[in-house]
């Protein structure tokens, strides 16, 4: 059932002319993008100064500061490495329902201590994550398009930085029109409507999608957010976001990258630490911001190579 609150259909002035597609209010299925949102929260200067050659960016709730606590403290700290500059960033949305402005008012003095919270004003939920990823690009293209590559790592990643920077480093990995993570190839349209992907056919009618990275963690060139801005403006929004970024990427002509070895993006927990699963992957999935104290604790630990 529709339960979507009514939006007011906008049309940017800029781009309707060369629009192929005509921009509908959202129903159950679509997103609201592309609108005027604006980042309420930014850090404008920092790329500018601190000319990263890596920027890593996680999609947050305002009210997940324990995951960002935990970042912080482990891999988000990282930020020399192999001799480059690596700069870490959260994206919020808007919070909502009870508590939400005492909860933004925590959000600016936490910006304050750490500067690193980037915040735009749409209201965060599932159903709007295909608008956070495309403020992403469009913040990265236009504060950030002078580092060499970005990435979108969920909060709930473990990610080795040394191996991404390292993967990234290699003379064969392409520089433009990269985009690269957890490939996922054929992957079958959910046509359940209990399902959480749940995906009308009137809204995409192919029976696969194309290939993309999956959404836990995707690291790409920074000539590719302003192109992905650009064509996601031509095409229907779709709610599920790697997907919406699968069709961006299919409508530029653009084949994501398989990455060097199938076992650098993981997506899941082994049951019992193993030290050497962490030290050979750039991500995998950990089941909440405790567990990555224990397990980064752990892996500081003199140990023999593995
Ligand atoms: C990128 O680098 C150029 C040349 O160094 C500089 O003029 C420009 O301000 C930089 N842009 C950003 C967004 O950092
Ligand atoms: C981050 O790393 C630096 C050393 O590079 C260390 O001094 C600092 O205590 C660390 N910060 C946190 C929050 O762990
Ligand atoms: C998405 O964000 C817009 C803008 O804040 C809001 O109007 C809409 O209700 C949000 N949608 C959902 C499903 O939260």
């Amino acid at each position: 059932q529709n339960t979507e609150p009514h939006t007011e259909p906008h049309v940017d002035v800029h781009t309707a002319a060369h629009t192929k597609f005509q921009w509908e209010a959202p129903g159950p299925y679509h997103v609201a993008y592309p609108r005027n949102y604006i980042f309420t929260l930014d850090e404008p200067d920092a790329c500018r100064e601190e000319d990263p050659f890596l920027v890593l960016i996680v999609p947050v709730a305002a009210k997940n500061l324990l995951a960002r606590g935990a970042i912080r403290r482990t891999w988000g700290n990282e930020s020399l490495v192999l001799g480059k500059t690596v700069r870490l960033f959260f994206l919020l949305g808007l919070p909502s329902g009870k508590g939400s402005e005492r909860l933004q008012a925590d959000v600016e003095k936490e910006r304050e201590e750490h500067r690193d919270l980037l915040q735009s004003n749409f209201l965060d939920s599932y159903r709007n994550l295909t608008i956070k990823t495309m403020m992403m690009l469009e913040w990265v293209a236009s504060r950030c398009r002078n580092a060499s590559y970005a990435m979108k790592v969920d909060s709930d990643v473990f990610l080795n930085v040394q191996n991404l920077v390292k993967m990234l480093l290699d003379p064969k990995t392409p520089r433009q029109d990269y985009i690269t993570g957890m490939m996922t190839r054929h992957s079958v349209v959910v046509r359940n409507p209990n399902s959480k992907w749940y995906m009308p056919v009137d809204v995409y009618p192919d029976a696969t999608y194309p290939p993309y990275p999956l959404g836990m963690g995707y690291v790409f060139s920074t000539d590719l957010p302003q192109k992905l801005v650009d064509v996601s403006r031509r095409i229907r929004p779709l709610y599920i976001e790697d997907v919406h970024i699968a069709m961006c990427l299919k409508q530029l002509g653009i084949v994501p990258t398989d990455p060097p070895s199938r076992s650098l993006f993981k997506a899941y927990m082994p049951s019992r630490f193993n030290r050497c699963h962490y030290a050979a992957v750039i991500t995998t999935i950990l089941d909440g911001p405790a567990r990555l104290l224990q397990y980064w604790s752990d892996l500081q630990k003199p140990a023999p190579p593995c």
